[in-house]
């Protein structure tokens, strides 16, 4: 039968280039990962024939083995599970998948320190690819289980490689590497040599739940116990934190282990992991979530978002479910009620692990909010029934520091005539905290939280109190400091201007006022308390989205010399074509102030250098 050379994909070549000079220091790891394939190629082909009768495929003795030849040098890890089709070889082995491989390439090459590519492809996981770490050439052969025909494939993990039909290969999968030599410098240790093998296995494999047999031994290398369902007294750590590899991909320990199990009318078990570091793609909008699902040990899906909430979707593990029937599906999984019980609780312990390790542990917890704070922020948009915890999980910038606060700490800190929890949110921290809404609530010593995330914006939409403490925008709505409001003749003193100027600046803003939060500034811009901020405009553009445009409210200094002097100048000369020009300025350094944009700039610079010229 004639052989085929194909081209590996543009972005499987690069990645294949990365693992052939290999960046990755512990290359023991390419077992792992083969094994599980296998292991899951094993589980795919048990599910499938107990759902579709008519597979015609063996399956009395689901297996996975492990093969050397000291002469020649190579290692051969086989499994007689689902295998795959040519399609599949070039689908599943010549590409990559993933989303975000381009973006986490580009990243990649960035870089130029290697742990931080370390750091990187961990995150990623090569899975298949890393073979190439440690051999320089890789054989595949492969039968999918109920088809006749075979295929072979073959690459040195250069640019391309090769693929052609084989008529006598068994059901399933065995890859075959043929090992680079020996370098203990390099880490590159000696993958035929037994030994070697089974300490590799025993270290990352042992809880696969299929035999993990060596040569023509029966006895497998492995204790194929089901980690969940062994009491937690009676695991370690460290087989925690290899289990979680396996079913996350991720390549360093998890922060925190969980382990739960409910008796009763619906039994079940649950593994669940939150992870040291976000994954690349946590933001990716094809970015899997959930976990695994296993039904009395029967693995059943990867990423079951049935059962954890999107704003949760960094949990990984298992939860082994005693009562539910093997073909079930996602979507009837979505409308299970217990299902849906399940996941209530699995969400209360998330969130009361988060809670604990928040006061135990405040050094893990900032890596956690560090990873994954944006993502739990999503919860207060979905998870009314949790908002309670997730508040107190917050950790946010303030005015107070440089440390990140909790809201209960802000609270404790609230002055004894402050009402209001206050925030502003916005691009970046210096542009907030150099907004002139700032001004007034510094002068009073009022902490200001900072909030820049864009998630920031929608959820302070939906959160109206803390601990019975309303929250209260800076840049929204009127403000009332107590003492600083202004008094009535003042009001009566620059209505006239204010109507003006509400009359000559009516494109941009809705109403023009006197204000209570500056001190230094002449003007700012703020919002009506339901309005869109400018920020959350800005984002919702940039998704395409269109929006009219909103209009806030101009809000002057009265004791700003600019201010008192443009009233002298229009109660001496209303109809001066001049004090137009003066009323646009003043709008333009109030949007510029908050890091707005104006909307015609060149103008705008005209103005100015006009007046400059003038004063000169
Ligand atoms: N032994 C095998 N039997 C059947 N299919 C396999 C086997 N090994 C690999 N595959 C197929 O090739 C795909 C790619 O494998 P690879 O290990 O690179 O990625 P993955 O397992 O999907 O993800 P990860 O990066 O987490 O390992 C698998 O998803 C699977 O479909
Ligand atoms: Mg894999």
């Amino acid at each position: 039968m004639s052989s085929e050379t194909l081209e590996f994909q543009a972005e499987t070549r690069q990645l294949l280039q990365l693992m052939v000079h290999s960046i990755y220091s512990n290359k023991d790891i390419f077992l792992r990962e083969l094994i599980s394939n296998a292991s899951d190629a094993l589980d795919k082909l048990r599910l499938e024939s107990l759902i579709d009768k008519d597979l015609e495929a063996d399956t009395s003795d689901l297996h996975i083995s492990l093969e050397v030849s000291a002469e020649d040098r190579t290692l051969t890890v086989r499994d007689n599970g689902i295998g795959m089709s040519r399609d599949d070889v070039v689908q599943l082995i010549g590409t990559i998948a993933k989303s975000g491989t381009a973006e986490m390439l580009r990243k990649m090459r960035e870089s130029k320190d290697a742990a931080a590519k370390q750091e990187l492809i961990g995150q990623f996981g090569v899975g298949f690819y890393s073979t190439f770490m440690v051999a320089d050439k890789v054989t595949l052969v492969t039968r999918r289980a109920g088809e006749t025909g075979g295929t072979r494939w073959e690459s040195a993990g250069e640019g391309t490689y090769e693929i052609e039909a084989v008529d006598d290969a068994p059901q399933g999968t065995s890859v075959t590497l043929h090992l680079k030599p020996e370098d203990p410098d390099d880490q590159l240790h000696d993958y035929a040599a037994d030994w070697k093998i089974r300490e590799i296995v025993k270290r990352y494999s042992d809880f696969i739940a299929w035999p993990i047999r060596l040569g023509d031994s029966d006895t497998p290398l492995n204790s194929m116990k089901a980690l969940w369902a062994r009491p937690r007294s009676e695991v370690s750590d460290e087989e925690y934190h290899e289990f979680y590899k396996h079913v996350s991909h991720d390549w360093t320990d998890p922060l925190e282990t969980i382990h739960m199990k409910a008796e009763g009318a619906f039994e079940y078990e649950a593994l669940l992991f939150i992870p040291s570091r976000a994954p690349f793609d946590l933001f990716s909008r094809d970015g899997k979530r959930g976990v695994q699902l296993y039904v009395k040990r029967v693995f059943i899906m990867d990423d079951c978002e049935a059962l954890t909430p999107q704003y949760l979707r960094f949990v990984k593990g298992v939860v082994d479910a005693h009562d539910l029937s093997l073909n079930i599906s996602r979507e009837i999984l979505q409308q299970d009620r217990q299902i849906q019980v399940v996941r209530r609780r699995l969400v209360k312990k998330v969130l009361s692990t988060l809670s604990e390790l928040r006061e135990n542990a405040a050094e893990k917890y900032g890596t956690f909010w560090k990873e994954f704070g944006r993502a739990l922020k999503e919860g207060l948009i979905d998870d009314a029934d949790n908002r309670d915890a997730l508040l107190d999980l917050l950790l946010l910038p303030s005015t107070a520091g440089s440390e990140l606060t909790s809201l209960r700490d802000y609270v404790s800190r609230m002055k004894e005539d402050q009402k209001d929890i206050y925030y502003m949110t916005g691009e970046s921290r210096a542009m907030v905290e150099h907004s002139p809404h700032m001004e007034a609530f510094l002068a009073k010593g009022y902490e200001v939280l900072i909030l820049t995330d864009p998630v920031d914006e929608v959820w302070v939409e939906r959160i109206t109190e803390f601990d019975g403490k309303p929250l209260q925008s800076i840049a929204k709505g009127q403000v009332d400091l107590g003492a600083t409001e202004t008094p009535a003749e003042q009001q009566e003193e620059f209505a006239p201007l204010l109507k003006y100027l509400g009359e000559k600046l009516q494109e941009d803003v809705k109403d023009v006022r006197l204000s209570s939060r500056l001190t230094t500034s002449a003007a700012c811009i703020v919002g009506d308390e339901h309005d869109i901020t400018p920020t959350l405009e800005k984002m919702y553009r940039a998704m395409g989205q269109e929006l009219p445009r909103t209009k806030r409210i101009l809000e002057l200094n009265p004791t700003h010399p600019l201010v008192t002097g443009l009233r002298s100048a229009f109660s001496a000369a209303p109809d001066d074509e001049g004090l137009v020009e003066t009323a646009e300025l003043l709008y333009g350094v109030a949007l510029l102030a908050e890091g707005g944009e104006l909307a015609d700039p060149a103008r705008f610079t005209r103005l100015v250098a006009d007046r400059l010229a003038r004063s000169l």
